[in-house]
This record gives C-alpha cells, structure tokens and sequence, in this order.
C-alpha cells in the first residue's frame, strides 16, 4: 500500500508536475556545467578538440566572406596555435591538428596572394607549425564551388522525396544490416552545427534484448515496438558546447536526426523518430542501457526496418505555407 501510494508520487512529481519539469531542468544543467568547456579551463582531449574546431572554424569561415581583410584574425590564429601546441603536448597529433595545419595553409596562401610579407614573425610561427603538421590531404580551409555543379546535383524532384518520407510504423521483417546502417550514415553526417561542431553521435543497436530493454523505457511505441528492426540512439556530446549554448545541443543534435531521417529514406528504408522525453530517472536507466559516455545528453531515438510492398501510414497533414510563413517587408 505504502509502496503504491510512493509509487503514484513519483509518477505524478515526475511525469506531470512542473516541479518534475523543474528537477529535470536542473539535472540538465548541472550535467551541462560539468561536461561543456570554458575556454579557459579545458581539459579532456574532447574539450579541447571542440574549442580548436571552434577556434579555426572562425577563420575559414572568413577565408569563405566576399572580401577578406587581409591579415585579417591575428589574435585567433596565435591562439589556435598556443592551444594547439598544448593538444600535441598533452594527446599527440591528429586529425584536428590536420585540419588547422590545413586550414593555416589556405590563410598564408591568402595573405601571400594579398601582398603580405610573409617574414615577419607572426607569420613564421604560423609557417612553423603548418610545415610541422600539414598532411597530404586538404581537410582545412576554403574550397571553391561552382555553380553549375550545384545546379547538376538539385537536378532532381525534392518535393517527391520529402513527401515520400514519412514515419513508418508498420516495416517488413528484412533484416537491416550494418552496410545499410554505413550507407545512411555517410551522407547523415553531412550535417550543419554551430561552427561545424559535429556535436553528436547516433548508436545503433542490434542486439534485441538491448532494443527492447530500451523500447520498454520509451513511451511511444506501443502496437509497433516488435516492427522496429533496429534502433538508433542519437545523442549530442555535451563536450562541444560552452556557455550560452545548452541548448544548442538540441538545435546541432535535431538537425543531426532530421539528416538521419532524410538518408535513412533515400536509402529505400523506413523509419520512425521515436522522443526521449522522459524524466531524468529514465534517462538514467536508458544510459546505463545504451552505454553511453557520461557527456552525452539523449536527443532521440529512431526505429529503422526495411519498407513493406504496401503499408499504411498516419496522414499527418501539414500545415499551409500561409500557416508558418510570415514575410516581413
Ligand atoms: C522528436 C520526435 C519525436 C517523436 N516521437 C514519436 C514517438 O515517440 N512515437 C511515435 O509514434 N512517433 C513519434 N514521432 C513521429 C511524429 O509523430 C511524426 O514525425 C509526425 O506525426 C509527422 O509525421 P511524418 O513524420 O510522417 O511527417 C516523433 C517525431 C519527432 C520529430
């Protein structure tokens, strides 16, 4: 009785108070202020890397703006570089350092293209470490575009492909396996984020009792957990964010999943977003299931199966134009 009476307090403080609503921010929080960086105090190798993508993102961001000022982001570029030189130090070399090195190619190019003398000494320490760092492949810096490239690769009927994505909750028995799984993921992860953060990852199960285990905890699949094939666990990496941006690791982590669904479609499979709202004391629960890293925040979840010959799906009309859009002149 006593343990009934318990139980219906927890779920009513926690499914439907504000005062749940409220723990769960702060638990939010408290995990967002333990894993996110501050420039000035960065420790683990991912912090850091975040804060040197950050950084040096800055600067071909401005390698791609109608007119350069030449010597333009001198204060960034030593920093990228002191910070940097503490990655090698405390992690050794990798990618990041490719892409800077990479990226300091393109900006010594631009400044040498504009007159500048190279031999003063800021330049020097920038010619150091590239020379130091730089490998064959360009991975950092600005890329020139054409046109009538973009134009050849929109050649095609998005409106068809957006109206034939929708949310499947009825998919055969065909086995997903982990080369269509690779196939989503290697255009899911050209997705935007704040300063091309990448700020996300997506876990894909395929052991079942895992899927069902974290089925049971999810509130909305009931009459169609058994159709899901797999699931997909998208996560944000609370690592990539400082202050002011807790909650962008929703924005970053929801375009993230929308590019998952969108590949997961021009795949030629199904799939289903499935929420992860639920209060902190699931979300536990789920972690420990999923095995996840203490830094990352769940987004969503997604069942993914293969699509049957003919299936029914909820209309799910969409708004008007005239709903959602307001033109301000
Ligand atoms: C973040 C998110 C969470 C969702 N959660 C669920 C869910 O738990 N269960 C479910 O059946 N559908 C879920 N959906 C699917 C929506 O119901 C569906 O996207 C919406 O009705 C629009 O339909 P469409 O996807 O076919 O365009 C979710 C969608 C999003 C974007």
């Amino acid at each position: 009785m006593i343990n009934k009476i318990k139980n219906k307090i927890f779920a009513y403080v926690f499914w439907q108070s504000r005062l749940g609503d409220l723990l769960n921010k702060i638990y939010d929080y408290r995990l967002f202020l333990k894993y996110s960086f501050r420039k000035d105090a960065l420790k683990s190798k991912g912090q850091y890397e975040y804060f040197l993508t950050k950084q040096y993102h800055i600067i071909e961001k401005a390698l791609g703006l109608p007119e350069p000022r030449p010597e333009f982001g001198q204060k960034v570029v030593n920093l990228i570089i002191d910070i940097a030189n503490d990655y090698i130090q405390k992690f050794g070399n990798g990618k990041i350092i490719h892409n800077i090195a990479s990226c300091l190619q393109d900006y010594l190019d631009f400044n040498r293209e504009k007159g500048i003398d190279l031999s003063r000494p800021y330049y020097q320490n920038i010619k150091n470490f590239v020379e130091k760092n730089i490998s064959d492949v360009k991975t950092g810096g600005s890329k020139e575009l054409l046109k009538k490239d973009i134009i050849k690769a929109i050649d095609f009927d998005y409106k068809q492909f957006v109206n034939t994505r929708t949310s499947i909750r009825n998919f055969s028995d065909k086995e997903v396996t982990e080369k269509d799984i690779k196939k989503i993921f290697e255009t899911a992860r050209i997705t935007p984020s704040v300063c091309n953060r990448q700020g996300w990852k997506a876990h894909v199960y395929f052991n079942p009792d895992i899927i069902n285990q974290l089925l049971t905890i999810q509130n909305g699949n009931r009459g169609f957990t058994n159709s899901i094939n797999k699931l997909i666990l998208v996560t944000g990496d609370m690592r990539a964010f400082t202050t002011l941006e807790s909650n962008q690791i929703y924005i970053d982590g929801g375009l993230f999943a929308m590019n998952i669904l969108l590949s997961i479609h021009h795949a030629g499979l199904g799939a289903v977003a499935l929420n992860t709202c639920f209060p902190y004391v699931q979300e536990k629960k789920v972690r420990k299931i999923a095995n996840l890293e203490k830094y990352e925040k769940l987004i969503m979840m997604i069942g993914i199966g293969h699509i049957k010959e003919s299936f029914k799906v909820a209309m799910s009309e969409k708004k008007a134009v005239n709903q959602i859009l307001q033109i301000h002149k």
